[in-house]
């Protein structure tokens, strides 16, 4: 099947047999595809669309592409969570130890930063010597002696979304759920989990911006959760102002080790109901809980009493990181940076909050990555002080940047003043999960 009769067909509206499918993959795959050719058709897939058929075998053959790994000989149900991305959204760093601690092995596989959203990976190597390269041996063993290990995708895991994404990331070709779905779910199922929470953000932070759109991708997604054998379900999370206080790499493992050590702070306390609501979700989906409710007891019961802390100590030791930050987290903010005090541009009531340009701005002051080459600063970040809802007047600060230079404070300064929009009315604020998505009917 020459590449060029594939992508006239898809360029035609057609739709595309399991067979094609299989052939443009494999020809990503043993590079007889040109990039060219590969951007083509994910062109014509996204003006044209993709059918539930196309989707799931795009996704089969994305996932075949590269290993499924196999836990059969740890004897616990296998879970993890992936959420869409935000800015502040720090949970897996708490989810992963509270259901390793109830008895559920959770082998993550995470990404790095793009753009306004975080990733799991930067945040991680913000705690020194924290080793996210496992090798899939090592992954293993640290899931068998602590129940969790974070790490990278490896060149073998769904070999082929990894040079898709690059090429879609390069030629605005993204914004397409079916094509989203294979993506993330290609490397969710090749962990070969037993049970999946999704946690898909809507808001300004938002990677869909609209409930609608986060709807229907939750609703895909869970889906093909079921379609592939993993219990699944996805809950829909606010991103329309930052979530918990902090926003960087090293201050946001500083907020989850404290929550970790059931220091209480109303600034991140929808990080910890957010965390301790996805862990109760993952705890019934791996069959290890009865109840939502029940749940959501044994989770909190695991920050109370400090066990989820020594999980996350275990894995921080198993991972090669510095103890010294689990014992003193204050050490991963860094004093020797300059605090910039970003006021309010009025008198009255936050009413909305730009997130995505608080997420570029941290981006831009080296916090975030905007090539996916780009090195990292893990010091760096912003403090959100003020939430939807909150009365604020011009001499208070909304937020305080934790920048390398004055310079890097000018640059970014109006544009965190602005992100919060004063009002005259207070604000009711949304709850942080405003809906559950357990059993979408197909479209
Ligand atoms: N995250 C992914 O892993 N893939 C996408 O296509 C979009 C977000």
């Amino acid at each position: 099947m020459r590449p060029q009769e594939i992508i006239a067909k898809k360029r035609d509206g057609g739709e595309l047999s399991d067979a094609e499918i299989r052939a443009f993959i494999d020809g990503v795959c043993d590079k007889s595809w040109a990039d060219y050719q590969i951007s083509a058709l994910i062109m014509a897939m996204v003006i044209r669309g993709l059918s539930l058929a196309e989707q799931d075998a795009i996704t089969d053959a994305m996932l075949n592409s590269g290993e499924v790994l196999d836990f059969s000989s740890i004897n616990k149900p296998k879970g993890d969570k992936h959420s869409t991305g935000g800015v502040g959204d720090k949970t897996s760093l708490v989810i992963a130890p509270i259901v390793a601690a109830c008895g559920v092995a959770v082998p993550m596989i995470s990404g790095r930063g793009l753009g306004h959203t975080g990733g799991t990976l930067d945040k991680l190597e913000a705690i020194p010597g924290y080793n996210v390269k496992l090798t899939t041996e090592e992954f293993h063993n640290v899931i068998e002696k602590c129940g969790f290990a974070m790490t990278g995708q490896t060149a073998e895991i769904a070999p082929a979304d990894k040079k898709i994404y690059a090429l879609r990331d390069a030629t605005a070709t993204v914004p397409c759920i079916p094509l989203i779905v294979a993506s993330i779910m290609s490397k969710k199922l090749a962990e070969g989990l037993d049970a999946l929470i999704l946690d898909v953000k809507t808001g300004s932070g938002a990677f869909m911006q609209t409930l609608e759109d986060s709807t229907a991708l939750a609703e895909a997604l869970v889906l093909t959760g079921r379609k592939f054998g993993v219990r699944t379900e996805a809950v829909i999370s606010d991103m329309s102002q930052p979530l918990g206080r902090y926003v960087g790499n090293a201050v946001e493992v500083y907020e989850c080790i404290q929550i970790l050590k059931g220091e209480s702070d109303d600034s991140w306390a929808d990080t910890k109901e957010l965390s301790v609501e996805l862990s109760a979700r993952l705890l019934v989906l791996a069959g290890v809980s009865e109840s939502v409710e029940a749940a959501r007891q044994v989770a909190t019961s695991k920050l109370t009493d400090g066990t989820a802390f020594e999980k996350f100590r275990e894995n921080v030791e198993l991972q090669g990181g510095d103890l010294a930050v689990c014992d003193d987290p204050e050490l991963l903010i860094d004093r020797d940076l300059f605090r910039v005090e970003i006021k309010a541009t009025g008198d009255g009531f936050v009413t909305a909050i730009d997130t995505l340009a608080i997420g570029n701005a941290v981006c831009e002051i080296g916090g975030g990555r905007i090539r996916a080459d780009d090195k990292v600063d893990h010091a760096v970040g912003y403090e959100s002080l003020s939430r939807i809802g909150d009365k604020i007047s011009k001499a208070e600060p909304a937020g305080l940047l934790h920048c390398r230079s004055l310079e890097q404070a000018a640059f970014v300064e109006s544009q965190l003043a602005n992100a919060y929009v004063i009002g005259n009315t207070p604000q009711t604020r949304t709850p942080i999960i405003s809906q559950v998505i357990s059993s979408p009917k197909p479209k």
